[in-house]
């Protein structure tokens, strides 16, 4: 199990706390930044945590913004990328249970580090469900399809 981690300006505190934590776990993690407290453009880092997932080299992808929200819409252009912008424990859990994300968003500036970290176990703790809920993520990758061939 290894972890794609990023974040922009508004989500360096949380990040950092997030890989600290997951290395305390013994969960193996890839940092794409940024390392210090300089504003940039959170598509820029949500396309290398994307693109480190689809490609296989990590197995899921946590992503904090100020909201969590630029990132997941960034991330989600990805193809084969399901982000989801979550804030409460329900939807961390579900969002894996019975969506198969495969990135997890967080708002630096919405939540606090302690429940960030609990959000990030949750998610990386529950497997996909399957059954009735692979069809329609079938349906999803169907949309993505269909959309590259207009
Ligand atoms: C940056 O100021 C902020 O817009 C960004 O962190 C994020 O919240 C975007 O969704």
């Amino acid at each position: 199990m290894k972890i794609a981690v990023g974040c922009d300006h508004g989500g360096l505190e949380h990040k950092n706390a997030i890989l600290e934590h997951l290395e305390s776990r013994g969960i193996k993690t890839e940092n794409f930044g940024i390392n210090e407290n300089v504003s940039v453009d959170y598509p820029d880092i949500a396309v290398k945590v994307s693109n480190a997932v689809v490609s296989g080299e990590c197995d899921l992808g946590i992503l904090v913004c100020g909201t969590g929200i630029g990132m997941s819409m960034a991330a989600n252009k990805v193809k084969g990328i399901r982000a989801a912008a979550c804030s409460d424990h329900f939807s961390a859990k579900y969002t894996r249970l019975h969506n198969n994300a495969n990135i997890l968003c967080l708002g630096g500036r919405v939540i606090g580090v302690g429940t960030a970290i609990e959000l990030c176990d949750l998610f990386i703790d529950t497997s996909f469900e399957g059954g009735r809920h692979q069809r329609r993520i079938d349906k999803i990758t169907e949309i993505e399809k269909n959309q590259e061939e207009k």
